[in-house]
């Protein structure tokens, strides 16, 4: 059986390489099963250290394809990708693609694949924000509607591909492949020795990730977040890994001079010193989609400047603030939590590191028998 899981951008190395050491091991159990499970990397994301140092750290190896696409608008992205994946299906023949997540090489590989009658599995399936201006809302949709295995994290994901008429064979709620991940690195990240090279102290600083274009792309909007952080700063040191397109924003917009001091700037870290900054945080904020699972499976006080969520137990039983997307809100909630109002949590069911086996297990019996 040849299987090909489909990365391309940084969220998706840290999902995939449990699915492949889920894969690894249970060919050492039992030498019969003839499984290949390749790696097909889009390109997507390509810089070091948005791509490189997560296959490094999460002992993933060498992706077998890399189609080398790059950034380009939406369409030339998914289109490039699309174009270069279905000269590996036409030539690799695979009796499956997995996917994970939401980004543009998840529904461009996905479509590829089912095109040519190859079978889909997505993982991280189901889940929605309800907000189609999200490029990612749209990825979801599609990718779930001709997926042959939807693979599901929290309880909202079965229900919402209910409503959308996906039959129930199809669905199975298995977890979070992203906390097995995490899981399975927490060993590793709390040898890291990013606290004293950022002269930081443990439970006493923020983690501030913000890349959304709707918070990123307009100068107004991120020089209010700017001045957010300028005034948090004056309370806790922040720690603010930029992300390249963060980045090109603050240069184009002049944002760089008049940064507090107490405003640690970084290049995007690795995903051991990331987990491990965390991980010792007191307070995240961000508008990220994973980092709200994370921060919940931790039971550490997160903040998602988004109006909406598409992992909404983070916000139900987990320890994520959705405060929507005016910044001031985001304030006077972090100005709260930093005086002690934190919100208690649990984590959510499934959430156990094992969700990548349930994942093998269900492919593997559903071929050979
Ligand atoms: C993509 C995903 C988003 C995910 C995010 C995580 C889609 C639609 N969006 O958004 O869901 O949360 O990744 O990072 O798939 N760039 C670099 N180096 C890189 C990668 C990108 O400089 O290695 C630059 C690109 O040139 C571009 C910008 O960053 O200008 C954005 O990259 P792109 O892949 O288009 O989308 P993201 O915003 O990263």
């Amino acid at each position: 059986m040849k299987i090909i899981s489909v990365v391309g951008a940084r969220p998706n190395f840290m999902k995939v390489a449990p699915v492949h050491k889920a894969f690894n091991q249970l060919k050492i159990k039992n030498d019969k099963l003839k499984i290949e499970h390749l790696i097909c990397h889009t390109g997507q994301h390509f810089d070091f250290n948005m791509s490189k140092v997560f296959f490094d750290e999460l002992g993933l190896p060498e992706p077998d394809f890399y189609l080398g696409v790059g950034s380009g608008s939406h369409a030339q992205q998914t289109a490039g990708i699309m174009i270069e994946f279905e000269k590996i299906l036409l030539n690799e023949k695979p009796d499956l693609v997995i996917v994970v997540g939401d980004v543009n090489s998840t529904i461009a590989c996905s479509l590829t694949a089912c095109k040519l009658h190859i079978k889909v599995a997505h993982i991280e399936a189901g889940l929605r924000s309800f907000d189609r201006s999200m490029p990612e809302e749209v990825n979801r949709i599609l990718t779930d509607s001709i997926s042959d295995y939807l693979f599901v994290t929290e309880k909202s994901g079965l229900e919402n591909l209910k409503h959308e008429g996906i039959f129930d064979q199809k669905v199975y709620f298995v977890g979070n492949v992203m906390i097995d991940s995490l899981i399975n690195l927490i060993p590793k990240a709390d040898k890291s020795g990013i606290h004293s090279s950022l002269g930081l102290t443990k439970g006493n600083y923020i983690v501030v990730t913000i890349h959304r274009p709707h918070n990123v792309d307009f100068k107004e909007k991120l020089s209010e977040i700017i001045g957010m952080l300028n005034r948090l700063a004056e309370k806790r040191k922040i720690v603010f890994p930029v992300h390249p397109r963060t980045k090109k924003s603050m240069d184009n917009f002049g944002l760089m001079k008049n940064i507090h001091d107490n405003v640690i700037l970084t290049d995007p870290l690795g995903y051991i010193d990331f987990i491990s900054l965390i991980k010792n945080s007191e307070l995240i904020i961000t508008d990220s989609g994973g980092i709200q699972e994370e921060s919940t499976f931790l039971g550490k006080q997160c903040i998602t400047c988004r109006p909406t969520t598409e992992r909404p137990i983070t916000v139900e039983t987990g320890t994520n603030h959705l405060v929507g997307d005016d910044f001031r809100t985001t304030e006077i909630t972090a100005n709260e939590i930093l005086s002690g109002h934190k919100k208690q949590g649990v984590i959510p069911p499934l959430w156990d590191g094992k969700a990548s086996e349930r994942i093998v297990e269900i492919i593997i019996n559903s071929f050979t028998h």
